[in-house]
């Protein structure tokens, strides 16, 4: 066990790299199992989350060979119908294997998966989809079976936007037979960036990053050619490195980053007093001399992502007035408000999809734990503004989604160090 212990106050100056996108790598890492030849994913993140799920396929017998920033993954065969339970409870996105598996095997047994504690994390847009492409499920014991001699097309209507529900249906539906289209798909940019590899790579897919999406299915048999795929970059380490810019900054030059895919939190960002210039794959940010206080709702993308609702709450700790955040994602994001209210922020909550900020206030280090990977890293920022020494327990969840985070920091000046208890 480790934790992260930072003194605060430090100006941060310098250039800070962006990775490519944990929620492509995932969905990536899945995809490749349609394909019996090899795929190398490229500016592909080493953290806990991606970690855990090239593990799980690897119990799969699947070859997995690590590089620097690559990955090559070759499903010449799926030995095995099961997940691993205790990695499943890890990671919520392990529920995207299930598409792959089901596709080339018929098969599948899983847990309910697990993941971040930041609200309900219900599956049944999942089983609901499944069950259209014609599989039977079984429940058991905490645990499910499915299977399907064959994966015939459907049409899906989602009741409400999911990302990896999309993402899923998408990659199920390419082995499938026959045409599936998805209505009320989820536009995150990642998902074109996927459909567009496995385009490449044989399949027929069009819309994607629209909210219909139609595959043409090629059958179990058909073959999905290997290839590289370069990821994207993460949108939600390029907004919160924003942040970071504006609470702490000097000025911090974000690279390898793309704007536009952080547009609706640029505008807002912006509105809140924060001065910054945009290239095409570059940021540069100021730190705020004032900030205003405004008010935000977060929205499926390309609205202000709700992965960064917790860093622009901080963010709104720092500004004059009164600013409501609304998360209207997820009923548990905002509970992590009373760790910064021990830190020194107003902040009260209204009802679980909403706070009231009041600012400014001065925060002050605390020994403090992290709930989830966003409240997380928020924590990490709050320390970093904190006056005097912040120590921050539960790390492995910051560790799931940000790599390295503590020396990509101490480059622009922060003083932050992994302690190994
Ligand atoms: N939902 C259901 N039933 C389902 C699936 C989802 O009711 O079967 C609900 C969820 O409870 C939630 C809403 O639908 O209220 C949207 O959830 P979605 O399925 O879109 O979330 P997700 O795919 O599980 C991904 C990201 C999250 C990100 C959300 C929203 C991955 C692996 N995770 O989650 O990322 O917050 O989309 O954009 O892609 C993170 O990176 O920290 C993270 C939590």
């Amino acid at each position: 066990m480790s934790y992260f212990e930072i003194i605060g106050g430090k100006k941060l100056n310098g250039e800070i790299e962006v990775r490519g996108a944990k929620n492509a790598a995932l969905k990536a890492v899945a995809a490749a199992l349609l394909s019996r030849e090899k795929w190398t994913i490229t500016n592909f993140p080493f953290i806990e989350d991606t970690n855990r799920i090239l593990e799980m396929v690897e119990n799969l017998g699947v070859k997995v060979a690590r590089g620097s920033n690559q990955v090559e993954i070759q499903a010449k065969s799926i030995q095995k119908n099961s997940l691993d339970k205790n990695l499943t409870k890890k990671l919520r996105a392990s529920i995207i294997l299930a598409g792959p598996m089901l596709a080339r095997t018929g098969k599948v047994e899983m847990y309910h998966p697990g993941g971040c504690v930041i609200g309900r994390r219900p599956i049944d847009m999942f089983l609901d989809g499944f069950q259209k492409f014609g599989a039977k499920i079984k429940w058991q014991d905490g645990h499910f079976r499915m299977s399907a001699a064959k994966l015939a097309g459907a049409k899906i209507f989602f009741p409400k936007i999911t990302v990896t529900g999309t993402e899923t249906m998408m990659i199920a539906a390419v082995l499938a037979e026959g045409e599936t289209i998805l209505e009320n798909a989820a536009m995150e940019p990642e998902i074109p960036a996927l459909a567009d590899f496995l385009n490449k790579c044989g399949a027929k897919i069009t819309g994607a990053g629209t909210p219909i999406i139609r595959i043409k299915g090629i059958g179990r048999n058909g073959k999905i050619r290997g290839g590289k795929m370069e990821l994207i970059p993460d949108r939600i380490e390029t907004g919160t490195f924003a942040i970071l810019g504006a609470i702490c900054g000097g000025k911090i030059k974000i690279k390898k980053c793309n704007p536009n895919h952080v547009r609706a939190f640029l505008v807002n960002l912006s509105k809140a007093g924060v001065k910054f210039e945009e290239k095409k794959n570059e940021l540069v940010i100021w730190g705020a001399k004032s900030l205003k206080a405004i008010n935000v709702s977060t929205h499926e993308y390309p609205g202000f992502a709700t992965d960064l609702q917790p860093p622009f709450t901080l963010l709104m700790t720092q500004a004059k007035g009164s600013s409501l955040i609304h998360d209207s994602i997820f009923d548990g994001r905002l509970i992590f408000t009373d760790i910064l209210n021990t830190m020194g922020s107003r902040i009260t909550m209204n009802d679980p999809h909403r706070v009231t900020v009041n600012g400014p206030t001065d925060l002050h280090g605390k020994k403090i734990a992290s709930p989830d990977l966003r409240a997380g890293i928020t924590l990490v920022l709050a320390g970093l503004i904190a006056k005097r020494k912040t120590k921050i327990e539960n790390i492995y969840q910051i560790d799931r989604g940000y790599e390295r985070i503590e020396e990509r920091l101490r480059k622009l000046g922060a003083e932050i160090k992994r302690i190994q208890k």
